[in-house]
């Protein structure tokens, strides 16, 4: 299908098609918007379209649906599911909540509704720093990553952070020493890195950021090698913003991501697809910490 088509389908449709950095690059070009997870819900949230075809995994559709409930959010991949979404219970929630005094329970995006539903604020990776400073307790449970919730704490030293142990699977997968020898490899590279990354990795970083916030520290960087530690999906928009730059990534790809292919956003268009269905009385609880996060991170 060529672009006029597409287009022509969407109009037709009343659709808007939402991509995250991470899936296919056919599947990028297809998108009305492509962007980091806090871009995405805020999109997500305003659009006025009938239907979103949003092209990522399944928390970013339930996060577009609780934040925009009279609009038809449709995945194209039902089994398009982040594993550590779902890295983070319930009962440890509320038991750290009859626990622990004077507590915010902090929750990366990256999480099921049934999570956010017991939870205080959202954070996505661009604005974690910023929301977590500006709330007044002591104490903060961040769940469900680990990572993101150390390299946070690192910078607001004031507060005591409790962890429910989660983790990105694909981050993980990079060791410090893949980052060493690719500095080896190419000496003077700048090492960019995403904070679903281990503490280890972190540590050989020149700049820590979201998908969207490394993109575009490339962009005004004066280097021109990068070594990437996030997902390789974000070079098909770092070859169109860094021309002449080169990029050696040493993340594997997110399979889940993946599962997202041209075929499964076209059927979305033509009225297939899965729409997500959540039960009222959770969406209602989880739309608090969304609207949280979009009101504290302005
Ligand atoms: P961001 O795009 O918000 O940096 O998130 C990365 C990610 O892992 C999404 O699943
Ligand atoms: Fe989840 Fe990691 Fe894939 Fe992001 S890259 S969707 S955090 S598994």
């Amino acid at each position: 299908m060529d672009r006029e088509e597409l287009e022509r389908v969407k109009r037709e449709r009343d659709a808007i098609v939402l991509a995250h950095y991470y899936v296919d690059e056919q599947v990028q070009a297809m998108a009305d918007h492509v962007g980091d997870s806090y871009y995405l819900a805020k999109v997500a949230s305003k659009a006025e379209q009938k239907r979103i075809v949003f092209c990522g995994v399944r928390f970013m559709g339930e996060s577009a649906k609780i934040l925009n409930p009279e609009r038809e959010v449709v995945l194209p991949d039902a089994e398009a599911d982040c594993p550590m979404a779902h890295m983070a219970s319930v009962e440890q929630i509320l038991r750290m909540r009859r626990e622990v005094e004077d507590l915010a329970v902090v929750c990366y995006i990256n999480s099921s509704a049934k999570l956010k539903s017991v939870c205080d604020v959202c954070v996505t990776s661009s604005n974690a720093v910023k929301i977590v400073s500006s709330l007044r307790n002591k104490n903060v449970l961040f769940i469900p990553d680990q990572n993101l919730g150390r390299y946070v704490q690192a910078q607001v030293p004031d507060k005591t952070f409790y962890y429910s142990g989660g983790y990105c699977p694909v981050h993980a997968q990079v060791l410090a020493s893949d980052i060493t020898s690719e500095l080896n490899a190419h000496p003077g590279a700048e090492v960019l890195v995403h904070p679903e990354s281990s503490e280890q990795v972190c540590a050989l970083a020149t700049f820590i950021g979201s998908t969207a916030e490394i993109i575009s520290y490339a962009e005004k960087s004066k280097s021109r090698a990068f070594i990437l530690g996030t997902e390789p999906g974000v070079m098909y928009a770092l070859r169109q913003r860094c021309p002449g730059k080169v990029f050696y990534p040493v993340t594997p790809m997110c399979s889940d991501m993946k599962r997202i292919t041209p075929e499964k956003v076209l059927d979305c268009l033509r009225g297939g697809g899965y729409a997500v269905k959540l039960c009222a009385e959770e969406m209602d609880a989880a739309r608090k910490p969304l609207e949280r996060m979009l009101e504290l991170g302005k």
